[in-house]
């Protein structure tokens, strides 16, 4: 069976294929991780939990939050299909001298339920528009949700977080066809978008460059497809899993509460 079977193909490409180009992208956001690290631990310990209870950070990328929660004291695992990521996040917390309290993990998320037939978490966390809406299959979306639920101790927290959602698109940029410039540093990428209402499924190409003196050169594009919820819907399908609605969040950095418009979808579920 291919790792990450359930994922749309476009998603495979992203993540697998084409994993080395994401890598870019994840290295050049990995300061920012320190504080997005920062901010999910203000969130941890709102709802008390501490250095001992395990965290499992599911499509952890090259582990740019599991590794500088675990550099404030942390206990994480790290979950992802991507062999790179996952090569790229081991050296790293070796680097950072924090392999004792971190481990990761190479495997798909639909498994989880077989590769922690015993072991329970305290949390699970989804950060930056991971795993939900991948397969294009709400049915998909809900079943993991389902197994997330039986790999959390009672008492325990699933926390999605920073995901994207149809309130926060970008309506405008998405009718007027724009592509927007995003700068990774020696490299940057074209971003250009359009949705489906009907599936609410957003198709995304990213179009990547090396920078050369003022110049850009092409190096390659990735197209890989997206199915967008509302917060009512991830919230619908959760609680169908069996898991109660605790909170939600119009962003991670201030805690504010949820609403329409331009927040990302900030979820806690408890068990
Ligand atoms: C948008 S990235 C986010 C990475 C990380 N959470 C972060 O904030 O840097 C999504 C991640 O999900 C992983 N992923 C996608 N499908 C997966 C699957 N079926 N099982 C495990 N990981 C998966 C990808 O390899 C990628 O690292």
């Amino acid at each position: 069976m291919p790792i990450g079977y359930w994922v749309d193909p476009s998603i495979d490409k992203l993540f697998q294929d084409k994993a080395h180009l994401f890598l870019i992208v994840l290295n050049y956001r990995w300061e920012r991780g320190r504080v997005e690290a920062e901010y999910i631990a203000q969130l941890l310990k709102k709802y008390g939990i501490g250095p001992d209870d395990k965290i499992l950070d599911l499509g952890c990328g090259n582990g740019r939050i599991a590794i500088h929660l675990a550099l404030k004291g942390y206990r994480v695992t790290g979950l992802d299909y991507s062999k790179l990521f996952i090569e790229d996040a081991v050296k790293k917390s070796r680097q950072y001298n924090v392999y004792d309290r971190v481990e990761f993990i190479h495997g798909d998320a639909y498994r989880l339920d077989k590769i922690f037939s015993r072991e329970r978490f305290k949390v699970v966390l989804i950060y930056w528009t991971t795993l939900i809406g991948y397969s294009l299959d709400p049915d998909k979306d809900l079943e993991l949700l389902e197994k997330i639920y039986k790999i959390v101790e009672k008492g325990g927290y699933l926390m999605i977080l920073n995901h994207a959602s149809i309130e926060n698109l970008n309506y405008r940029a998405l009718e007027e066809g724009v592509s927007y410039y995003v700068d990774l540093g020696e490299y940057a990428f074209l971003d250009k978008a359009s949705y489906d209402p009907a599936r609410s499924i957003l198709h995304v190409t990213w179009r990547f460059y090396r920078k050369r003196g003022n110049d850009l050169e092409f190096i390659d594009e990735i197209s890989y497809d997206l199915k967008v919820y509302s917060m009512h819907e991830i919230v619908e399908m959760g609680e169908k899993a069996g898991w109660r609605l605790k909170d939600m969040y119009c962003s991670v950095k201030t805690l504010e509460p949820y609403k329409p418009g331009r927040c990302s979808l900030n979820i806690v579920f408890t068990r």
